[in-house]
């Protein structure tokens, strides 16, 4: 098999340190080492792949590239008893699409262990609507939930709430029966938000304090961050006594400026979310549940489909300026 051609979208640097993006052909022989080989059929577009897409060596030391942490597709070959060739699954994270040739092209291979089946009651497609940005919204639900925030104890706040993992968050925390308070820089999507269960929506002006103050009015019972920075440390000083806030992204900033009075005068908890790493077989459970209980009824209002690796390019520019919607999926092949 190792001489077949594929198409991938493969990032190149030149001698003036330039990034140029071409969908070209590869050979299987090109693809890393790996007992899974994956044909895939639908991928989709994350933040991270952006970076990766635009040269950024905190994300992808080595060029050529071909991005795409997320993929789902069916298996063509494995040198793995777990698997065989037919079986559908999806690869979200580890290091796919990093410094491993990734999810947007026709063909992936990686180590078993990266491999989660396709739950029960999902399709690949929605596997990639929801992929690594809803699997992390998932685990940000699944944390402040095992943390014991309840519904009844008052409103969650997300941040970044137009985006892929803010907006799976609202969703699914407005299915689990929470009230949920969304930020968005986007007040023309106000309508997008209250359909996806949004019940109050703030400006990130409004929520972006400046007054210096180390605690605020007591508001979240809960918080799901996807943007650091000044928002975090505001809904951190508004967080109620006992509540717990999550955090996963670093959209505005990578740094946190915070004091301890939060923490010591009201008991909040301060969650990391990594996606990347995080282990099976709780990976597998967090899946299951996102066809299961957690399988959201606005799905298709959260997603835009794009034909092919081609139309990738404008929608990565638009996402590295903040100004994607929803989840972005490429359809690559048919199942
Ligand atoms: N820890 C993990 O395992 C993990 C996994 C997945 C993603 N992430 C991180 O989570 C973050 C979100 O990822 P994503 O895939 O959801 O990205 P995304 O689709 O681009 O969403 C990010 C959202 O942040 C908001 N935003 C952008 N610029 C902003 C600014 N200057 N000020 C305030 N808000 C701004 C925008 O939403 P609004 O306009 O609605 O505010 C934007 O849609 C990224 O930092 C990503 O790297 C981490």
């Amino acid at each position: 098999m190792d001489d077949i051609r594929f198409q991938a979208l493969i990032v190149t640097e030149d001698e003036n340190n330039q990034f140029n993006r071409t969908v070209s052909e590869r050979m299987l022989h090109d693809l890393p080492q790996g007992q899974v080989l994956i044909r895939v059929c639908y991928s989709s577009l994350n933040y991270k792949d952006a970076l990766s897409a635009s040269g950024n060596k905190g994300v992808t030391r080595q060029y050529p590239h071909t991005p795409g942490i997320d993929a789902a597709g069916v298996v063509a070959e494995s040198s793995d008893p777990t698997f065989m060739p037919g079986d559908q699954v999806l690869v979200t994270g580890f290091d796919l699409g990093m410094n491993t040739s990734g999810g947007f092209a026709e063909y992936i291979r990686v180590p078993a262990d990266w491999v989660v089946p396709l739950p029960t009651g999902m399709s690949l497609r929605e596997a990639m609507v929801y992929g690594t940005a809803g699997f992390t919204a998932a685990l940000s639900c699944y944390r402040l939930i095992n943390n014991g925030v309840l519904p009844e104890q008052g409103p969650v706040l997300v941040t970044g709430a137009t985006g892929g993992v803010g907006s799976i968050a609202v969703a699914l925390l407005a299915k689990s029966g929470y009230e949920v308070v969304a930020v968005t820089t986007k007040v023309n999507e106000i309508a997008y938000l209250q359909e996806i269960g949004a019940k109050e929506i703030l400006s990130a002006v409004e929520a972006d304090d400046q007054s210096g103050r180390p605690l605020l009015r007591p508001r979240w019972a809960g918080v799901v961050d996807t943007v650091g920075g000044n928002i975090l440390s505001s809904a951190i000083k508004a967080t109620r006594y006992g509540g717990t806030v999550t955090c996963c992204g670093n959209v505005t900033s990578g740094e946190l400026h915070t004091s301890i009075y939060p923490f010591i005068l009201n008991g909040i908890s301060l969650l990391g979310i990594d996606s990347v790493n995080f282990p099976n077989p709780l990976r597998t459970q967090v899946w299951n549940r996102l066809a299961t209980e957690w399988k959201l009824d606005h799905l298709e209002t959260i997603t835009t489909e794009l034909p092919g690796l081609e139309s990738l390019e404008e929608r990565i520019a638009l996402i590295l300026q903040g100004k994607s919607r929803g989840r972005v999926i490429v359809k690559i092949a048919l199942p």
